[in-house]
């Protein structure tokens, strides 16, 4: 589960990760009493689980409490990729002086977790990570001893910080692991964490994803549930443009064109009855141009669902032909690297599918398996899904 920022803020907060004065408010007049509160300069920010929100109008300063009023008024209700914005955060105002970026992150191919940090925040870290790779320096942690204050030291070295930095922010370092580990989180991320101008450390925007696999030991983690918005998968689709719907089985499904999509959930879930019973999980029609970024997102968002056992795509050439689905689906297996963790049984026919079929052998992903059939498609993805499960 990813929390607001506010929920994020009073967490760090609670395990003593400096952070500014913030008060949530829903209306412009509660936005307006929560900056007289706070008092001098704040900063209105639109509460939605998603990044650049700044970019996409919804972070603004204001130097009074009417100006507060005015940003509230225009932000909430405002849609920021496809998320309503129902709430803001009033945020004391920060002198910056540097923007820094910090993040803490399961490392699943490791078996550990990796820490990431840069001189360079406030950007987009992704294409930071792209564009200059050698300025986000990547530190693993081992599970059993996390981040002391030797390790924090030396994730501000491999950052490239000033020596005389390093203690202060070790110190940040290791409240914001505290934050990771006894909350159960999968991802601590800030950013910016911020330099002030009087020389303080403060984390300033964070994101944290809670793992509700803990939830059991977590009993305060169930007031974090939000009700008011959508199925997160669904929002997610949504803000990709993805045509998804959300159903309550096993067996991811992605196809292209929406009448082959339902006969594909009809065929799966007929040969389902023969494995366990198993389901399809989901609708997600990718259209016609099925290219990597949209199989990429497409993907995604199926293995974000954790019913998810296996993924049957199945894509009938047309416009778009066979091989550049094919292509496609490897890419996206490249962009998603180890997030793709279930296997995913592909069946291609129509334009070129002697060319599909052999990119797909040439590479020989190992969760790929391919049927030259709708019907041993989804007898093979129901296998798989049913198998997986009995496995658990
Ligand atoms: N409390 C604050 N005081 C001053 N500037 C802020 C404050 N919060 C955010 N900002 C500025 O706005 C930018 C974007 O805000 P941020 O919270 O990171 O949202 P997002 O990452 O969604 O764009 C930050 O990089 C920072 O420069
Ligand atoms: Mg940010």
């Amino acid at each position: 589960m990813d929390l607001y920022e506010y929920q994020a803020r009073d967490l760090f907060e609670a395990h003593g990760v400096p952070v500014l004065a913030g008060i949530v408010a829903q209306t412009p007049e509660e936005a307006k009493a929560a900056a007289e509160k706070i008092g001098g300069v704040v900063v209105v920010k639109a509460q939605v689980k998603v990044g650049g929100r700044g970019k996409a109008g919804g972070v603004k300063l204001a130097k009074s409490a009417d100006e507060a009023q005015q940003h509230a008024e225009a932000i909430l209700g405002m849609d920021i990729k496809g998320h309503t914005v129902h709430r803001v955060m009033i945020a004391q105002g920060a002198d910056i002086a540097d923007e820094y970026y910090f993040s803490i992150l399961l490392d699943r191919a490791n078996r550990d977790y990796l820490v990431m940090c840069s001189k360079e925040g406030g950007v987009e870290i992704e294409q930071l990570a792209e564009e200059r790779p050698e300025a986000l320096a990547r530190v693993n942690v081992d599970p059993n001893t996390g981040i002391d204050e030797a390790k924090g030291k030396e994730i501000a070295e491999n950052a490239g910080f000033p020596a005389e930095q390093h203690d202060q922010l070790a110190h940040a370092f290791v409240q914001l692991w505290t934050v990771f580990s006894k909350e159960d989180a999968t991802l601590v991320e800030v950013n910016p964490l911020v330099k002030t101008g009087d020389g303080q450390i403060i984390a300033l925007d964070g994101k944290v994803t809670i793992d509700e696999n803990a939830g059991f030991r977590q009993p305060g983690h169930s007031e974090l549930v939000d009700e008011q918005t959508e199925d997160p998968l669904e929002a997610k689709a949504k803000a990709n443009d993805l045509n998804y719907v959300k159903l309550d089985g096993q067996v991811g499904i992605i196809g292209n064109g929406a009448g082959l999509v339902m006969s594909t959930l009809d065929v799966v879930a007929y040969a389902g009855e023969a494995h366990g019973g198993v389901k399809p999980a989901n609708f997600l029609d990718i259209g016609g141009g099925a290219s990597a970024e949209v199989m990429a997102n497409g993907l995604d968002v199926i293995l974000g669902d954790e019913q998810v056992e296996s993924v049957f795509v199945n894509v009938f050439g047309g416009i778009t032909s066979c091989d550049a689905v094919a292509n496609g689906i490897v890419k996206a297996l490249e962009i998603l690297g180890d997030s793709a963790s279930k296997p995913l049984v592909v069946r291609l026919d129509g334009n070129n599918v002697e060319e599909g079929r052999r990119i797909l052998q040439a590479a020989n992903h190992p969760l790929v398996t391919t049927a030259d059939t709708m019907d041993a498609g989804a007898d093979k993805a129901a296998e798989l899904a049913h198998s997986a499960r009995t496995d658990k």
